[in-house]
């Protein structure tokens, strides 16, 4: 859930969980009965439900939207996460062996629970099943470059999944890159020459990009000359026009607006449509110019269903939630201070929700990404 796109395609999903298991606990009593009839019948049963499974799930996996994954589990105001995250992806330490990560940046998780994650200090993208002891290389295996196998300080990372790709944010050579991550093969191609940080994609193809320099989040569809502003943009600075230096950002098309993580303005601002301006949703400055929350720069962020915003407060160390309107934080994980405990993060960055709303942190400081398990009891 990660620069999402919220969708509603939860109801159908959980529908398919339920509604095969009764059918064969049903079968497997038939069988027991030993006669020939009851056993056709059953393989009858069978062939039919596995027959209206399939299709099902054939027919989700082609509506379904490209980024992000929404938690089945609805995550609200009241979810609280487990304060003892696990370690799924690299080690305490930096290093660039494949067990390791170096400064990771953003990351995207497909559907079977594998991170892609921008190893930006190794100059790489790297494959890694959550709970795996090492990751495998997707991008970047002549190493740091601006050939089509090299990469300069990589940033974040996307799954394509109409296209069945990987999209690149190749920052220190301000591209971005398409992989076929099924078919390592295949050489990446560049797709636009841009400047950018993070990037998202939508339903509709189009991929969303964060500029830090100009302030900009900018849209693009293969086939459009360039990029189209879509909230701020004007340069850096601190009123309702600029921001200073926005990483991060999340894509609410149920409102079609923007929320941009405006990192140097220690804020969250909201763009509707169209605007001309955004509006502080989070943080920010009061008439006398001092900062009116604590949050000391922002970084990766979500917006749920109920409209709260999780953010990354990077120098803080710690994920904090705005409930809609509100001004002051919670604490999601990590109240402890920096540091490298199962309970703690040094300088966080991206962030996002898997379907059973398990919360991922990339923590970059320690080199490491931090799975927090939803409290089933609420
Ligand atoms: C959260 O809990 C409070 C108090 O129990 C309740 O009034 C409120 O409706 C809950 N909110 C949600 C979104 O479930
Ligand atoms: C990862 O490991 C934890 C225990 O450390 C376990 O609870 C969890 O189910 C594992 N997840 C996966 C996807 O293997
Ligand atoms: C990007 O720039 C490089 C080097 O200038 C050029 O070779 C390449 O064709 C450009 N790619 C795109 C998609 O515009
Ligand atoms: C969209 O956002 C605006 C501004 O925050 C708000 O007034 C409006 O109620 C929102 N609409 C929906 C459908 O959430
Ligand atoms: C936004 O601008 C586009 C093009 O200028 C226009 O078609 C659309 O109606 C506008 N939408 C809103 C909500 O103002
Ligand atoms: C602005 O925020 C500062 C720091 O929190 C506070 O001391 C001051 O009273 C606030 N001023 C106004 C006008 O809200
Ligand atoms: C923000 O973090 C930086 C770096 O850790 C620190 O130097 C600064 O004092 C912090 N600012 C506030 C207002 O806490
Ligand atoms: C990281 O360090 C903490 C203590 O600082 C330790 O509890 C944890 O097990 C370590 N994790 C790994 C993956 O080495």
């Amino acid at each position: 859930m990660t620069k999402t796109d919220k969708n509603t395609d939860n109801v159908q999903l959980s529908d398919i969980g339920s509604s095969s298991p009764p059918k064969t606990t049903t079968a497997k009593l038939q069988v027991q009965r030993n006669t020939r009839k009851y056993i056709i019948i059953c393989v009858i049963a069978v062939i039919v439900i596995i027959t209206v499974v399939a299709i099902t799930v054939a027919v989700l996996l082609t509506k379904r939207k490209t980024k992000p994954i929404i938690p089945i589990v609805e995550v609200n105001g009241n979810t609280t996460w487990r304060q003892h995250g696990i370690t799924v992806a690299g080690e305490n330490k930096s290093g660039n062996e494949l067990s390791k990560l170096n400064g990771p940046r953003g990351f995207d998780l497909d559907d079977d629970l594998t991170l892609y994650i921008a190893d930006e200090l190794n100059h790489r993208v790297v494959r890694w099943k959550v709970n795996a002891s090492k990751g495998e290389l997707i991008a970047g295996k002549d190493g740091k470059g601006n050939k089509a196998n090299q990469l300069e300080s990589p940033t974040d990372v996307v799954i394509d999944k109409q296209k069945h790709s990987l999209i690149i944010c190749d920052a220190g050579n301000s591209r971005i890159l398409k992989v076929n991550h099924h078919n390592l093969a295949q050489e990446p191609t560049a797709i636009l020459n841009t400047s950018c940080f993070s990037i998202m994609i939508d339903n509709n193809g189009y991929i969303y990009i964060s500029e830090t320099f100009s302030g900009g989040i900018k849209r693009w569809k293969e086939g459009q000359s360039h990029p189209e502003v879509i909230a701020g943009g004007n340069g850096p600075g601190n009123d309702l026009y600029h921001h200073m230096f926005p990483m991060y950002f999340f894509v609410d098309h149920n409102n079609d607006s923007v929320y941009v993580s405006d990192a140097y303005n220690n804020r969250v601002m909201k763009w509707l449509k169209n605007a001309t301006k955004g509006i502080v949703v989070v943080g920010g400055y009061n008439n006398t110019n001092n900062l009116i929350y604590q949050l000391n720069v922002t970084n990766g962020i979500v917006v749920d269903n109920s409209n709260n915003i999780y953010v990354a407060d990077r120098e803080n160390s710690r994920i904090m939630r705005f409930t809609e309107g509100s001004k002051v934080g919670q604490i999601v994980v990590s109240g402890k201070g920096v540091g490298s405990m199962v309970n703690q993060l040094k300088n966080p960055e991206d962030i996002l929700f898997d379907r059973d709303g398990n919360l991922y942190v990339v923590d970059c400081g320690n080199h490491r990404v931090q799975k927090f398990f939803i409290d089933k009891k609420r």
